[in-house]
């Protein structure tokens, strides 16, 4: 499974809006409230259980212990999962006294894109990265999170039907159709950043819970369906995370394998996930950590 190039997609249909809002009026929205970071990275995907809040936690986690400042974001107000995450992850350190690198955390209790960008100043103000954990689910929030995304990080698991967000596939050829739900809003508001002359966000399709040799027959079809939905949609593809009992268990304790190396009292890291969590934190291709300004203006321009 590499990195597959990123090829000029299909326009999205002219007419995508959600819940009565125009994708001008939500980019539009995000243009005219400059936030300071340099890298806003988005976790998103409709469908739930994908793993979002997994591989939000392990971004943020190991940019931070690359020595990034990052701020994390819980949209999920309901679940608050990544924020569970984190705060256990301050008294695991508490109560081991172990020094673990740290990352400022928040749930956004409100659904106004203005607390967003109210919030993210305020809690972060000389953080250099952010990193949003989306719900799974459509909402005028999400849509904002995505069109400030530098980066839009879309766990999917390998099964067709978690590919009928991204695409609808003929059910025999499995060539592609048309875009998904979850595909035709970000294309929409892709589109829209485009017109309004905004720099591209780059968007990574992380093929998750990946089960051995690939996932046998039925994985390997999704990935190869993946690899043809990839360029009429615009995304590029991650190389994966498997589906491991290290990743899950170390949750509860707001842990990942990359901490293990700090704790002598709990067991070694798992050498392979370590390096799955690292593969996907360089495929994000972020500039390293004393090269990321803190930044003055709104979005980047193209
Ligand atoms: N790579 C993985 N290996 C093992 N378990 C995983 C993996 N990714 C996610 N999970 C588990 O799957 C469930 C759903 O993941 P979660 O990150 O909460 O999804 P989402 O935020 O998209 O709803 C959780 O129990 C999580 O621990
Ligand atoms: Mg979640």
């Amino acid at each position: 499974m590499g990195v597959v190039e990123f090829a000029r997609r299909d326009p999205a249909p002219a007419d995508v809006s959600i819940e009565g809002e125009h994708p001008r009026r939500v980019v539009a929205d995000v243009a005219r409230r400059p936030h300071h970071f340099e890298q806003v990275i988005t976790v998103a995907n409709e469908k739930g259980g994908a793993g979002k809040t997994t591989l939000a936690a392990h971004i943020a986690v190991s940019l931070a212990s690359a020595g990034y400042r990052v701020l994390a974001i819980d949209l999920d107000r309901r679940q608050r999962s990544l924020s569970r995450f984190f705060a256990s992850r301050d008294a695991t350190a508490r109560r081991l006294g172990v020094g673990l690198p740290m990352v400022r955390h928040i749930v956004l209790n409100q659904t106004s894109g203005a607390m967003l960008f109210q919030e993210i100043a305020r809690a972060g103000p000389d953080c250099q990265v952010v990193v949003i954990d989306a719900p799974g689910a459509d909402s005028p929030i999400v849509r904002r999170a995505i069109a400030m995304a530098d980066k839009l990080v879309t766990p999917v698991n390998l099964s067709f039907v978690d590919l009928d967000l991204l695409a609808h596939l003929n059910p025999v050829t499995q060539d592609f159709v048309s875009a998904g739900c979850f595909a035709e809003a970000v294309q929409a508001l892709a589109e829209t950043r485009a017109e309004m002359g905004l720099a591209a966000t780059d968007w990574i399709v992380v093929p998750n819970r990946v089960r051995g040799g690939a996932g046998g027959k039925m994985g390997e079809a999704c990935l190869a369906a993946l690899g043809r939905i990839s360029p009429r949609v615009g995304f590029r593809i991650g190389s994966g995370m498997t589906e491991r009992a290290a990743y899950r268990d170390l949750q509860l304790l707001g842990l990942t394998q990359l901490d293990l190396q700090h704790i002598p009292s709990l067991p070694r890291a798992h050498t392979v996930a370590r390096k799955e969590i690292l593969r996907l934190h360089g495929e994000l291709q972020l500039d390293a950590p004393g090269q990321v300004r803190v930044r003055k203006a709104g979005l980047v321009p193209a």
